[in-house]
């Protein structure tokens, strides 16, 4: 695997300036950290002057806007427009957070744009995410059943389909694993909010029969206990989910299988 890691921790250095004239609404400057690490000693941050009146209203058509009209060289990883593929999570305003549905309105000031933050940068606004993916394919994300499909599909009651509510939903854009400093300190054996939530995801699936196995899997002093509650996870998810609560409740269900 390539090397992105040198400057990772380095201070960015003041890059360029790319002035707004001529602007008929109110000016914003997007500072936006930079690197290329096939030719770059050293990150450095670039500012943008964009008049609003000709931008769309999320973070990430000023993004865009940057690289249509201003600077083609900047790269950021994007696809939905819609919050629901999760390739455009990235640090904004110092939270990580999704671009394309954080509006501008709600920064004061300057925006300042990083990737997101304790990640391998492979260029610019995008993060090296091997390790992460990894990670959560370790935890095998897909139903394992021992029983026949039957005639249609594996049926399910309202009841335990309810109990998917608040995991389904997330979409991997690991805005969560990325703010933890227990993963930080330890991500390459921590598993990290996002696929910790996953996992429980597939643990609380009442049509899965391999929860004692999943169990056994995550009990391990690193993968799952290096979760100490911070809750930056959970103060963080774009989508409004509590990846803290599910990392708690696989804690449970390995405490009430041994009582
Ligand atoms: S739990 Fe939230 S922040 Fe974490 S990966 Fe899923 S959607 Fe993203
Ligand atoms: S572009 Fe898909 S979540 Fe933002």
């Amino acid at each position: 695997m390539a090397d992105f890691s040198l400057p990772r921790n380095s201070k960015p250095t003041q890059g360029k300036h790319h002035a707004c004239n001529n602007a008929a609404g109110e000016v914003r400057t997007f500072q936006v950290y930079r690197w290329n690490p096939e030719d770059d000693a050293n990150p450095r941050i670039d500012s943008y002057e964009i008049d609003l009146k000709e931008c769309g209203p999320m973070v990430l058509d000023a993004l865009i806007k940057i690289k249509n009209e201003m600077d083609s060289t900047l790269t950021f990883r994007r696809s939905c427009r819609e919050g629901i593929c999760g390739s455009c999570a990235m640090n904004i305003d110092g939270t990580n957070t999704l671009a394309c549905t954080k509006p501008i309105s709600e920064i004061k000031g300057n925006v300042k744009i990083y990737p997101l933050p304790h990640m391998n940068v492979i260029k610019d606004l995008v993060p090296d995410l091997s390790l992460a993916y990894a990670q959560y394919a370790s935890v095998k994300p897909w139903i394992q059943s021992d029983t026949s499909v039957g005639e249609r599909e594996r049926l399910q009651s309202e009841e335990d389909r309810a109990k998917l509510d608040g995991l389904w939903e997330c979409i991997l854009c690991f805005s969560c694993t990325t703010s933890c400093p227990s993963y930080w300190w330890n991500g390459e054996k921590y598993l990290g909010p996002a696929t910790l939530l996953q996992s429980y995801r597939w643990i609380a699936d009442s049509r899965d029969d391999h929860t004692g196995e999943r169990l056994d899997d995550l009990e391990d002093p690193f993968k799952l206990y290096r979760c100490h509650t911070i809750m930056n996870c959970t103060n963080t998810c774009p989508k409004g989910l509590n990846p803290a609560k599910a990392i708690g409740e696989i804690k449970k269900q390995i405490l009430e299988r041994k009582a």
